[in-house]
């Protein structure tokens, strides 16, 4: 079986939810404490043995290319003041070149269109495709623990986590076979599912493994919830002839394109950071008792 060496990093959206600061900045490159979202992600995705990266971009994203970028000023900068911690941090991050591809999808109309556009550089073999607002942390990179999944299931994979009570519906949500253990074939899913029609109280989280014959469904599917080419209904199309998987996987998830989720984000980094930690706490609790 082809190993999954590319991952889908959808970028295109106009993040709504946390405007009006994604007016001019994409959500993607909000920070988290000092670095942005997306450094965290493109992390999780090398440390699952991701070689190459597509991002799926719009405009006015142009300056998620630019942070993959040399910054030659900058960098000079840094250098002539002996600032080489820094330095050697901000190059450890660059890509080697080739190794990032940028597709514009020209108009955000959904998810599932986002992925249909990276078809021509993923090619034949399986992907990830990782939703780079929701920041994802484990005892193993979130995503490592989905490809070793795919590798177990030799099928598609999604990655699945228990939502608050009574919100599933809000979610895409997955029907099971049965449910043991974290990892269960799945035998449906659903795009926001009305209120107490919910499959499950198990969401969709934001990574994924699949195999390439999703993009020729991809390809004539229709708008679905919110008007949008939801990814969702294509994976249940597909789900008709090909084995599908849920992960319900080890770890935390920040969801990064809503105002608290970006929030705890921080203050949850924040406190975690060695060299951080002791003084945001302090800040926090002195905050508290304000
Ligand atoms: P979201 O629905 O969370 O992103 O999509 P959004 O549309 O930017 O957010 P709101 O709801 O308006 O606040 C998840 C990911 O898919 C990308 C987004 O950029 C985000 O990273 N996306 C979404 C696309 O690339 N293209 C689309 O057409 C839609």
């Amino acid at each position: 079986m082809k190993p999954v060496r590319k991952a889908v990093l959808p970028v295109a959206g106009l993040g709504t939810r946390v405007l009006p600061g994604t007016k001019t900045v994409a959500k993607e490159l909000l920070n988290v404490v000092d670095r942005p979202i997306l450094s965290y992600v493109v992390a999780e995705a090398r440390a699952a043995g991701i070689e190459h990266f597509v991002f799926v971009t719009g405009r006015g994203k142009g300056a998620i290319e630019d942070y993959f970028d040399h910054h030659i000023e900058l960098e000079a900068q840094l250098k002539a003041k002996g600032k080489t911690d820094l330095l050697e941090e901000i190059l450890s991050e660059l890509p080697k070149a080739g190794e990032m591809s940028f597709i514009r999808q020209m108009q955000p109309l959904g998810l599932g269109h986002a992925v249909w556009c990276a078809r021509d550089v993923v090619g034949d073999e399986p992907f990830a495709v990782m939703l780079p607002d929701m920041l994802m942390e484990g005892p193993t990179p979130p995503l490592a623990q989905a490809v070793k999944a795919h590798e177990e299931t030799q099928g598609n994979i999604i990655v699945v986590e228990p939502c608050p009570p009574g919100e599933a519906h809000k979610y895409g949500v997955v029907a099971l076979e049965s449910q043991s253990g974290r990892l269960n074939r799945m035998t449906g899913m659903v795009e926001k599912p009305p209120k107490g029609t919910e499959p499950s109280n198990l969401f969709i989280s934001g990574r994924y493994v699949l195999e390439p014959e999703i993009f020729a469904i991809l390809e004539s599917q229709e708008k679905g919830a919110g008007g949008e080419i939801q990814l969702t209904d294509a994976m249940a199309r597909l789900m008709k002839t090909r084995p599908f998987h849920a992960l319900e996987y080890e770890g935390v998830t920040y969801d990064c394109g809503d105002k608290i989720g970006l929030l705890r984000a921080n203050v949850a980094l924040a406190l975690k950071r060695p060299d951080l930690g002791a003084e945001a706490r302090a800040a926090v609790e002195a905050l508290l008792k304000a």
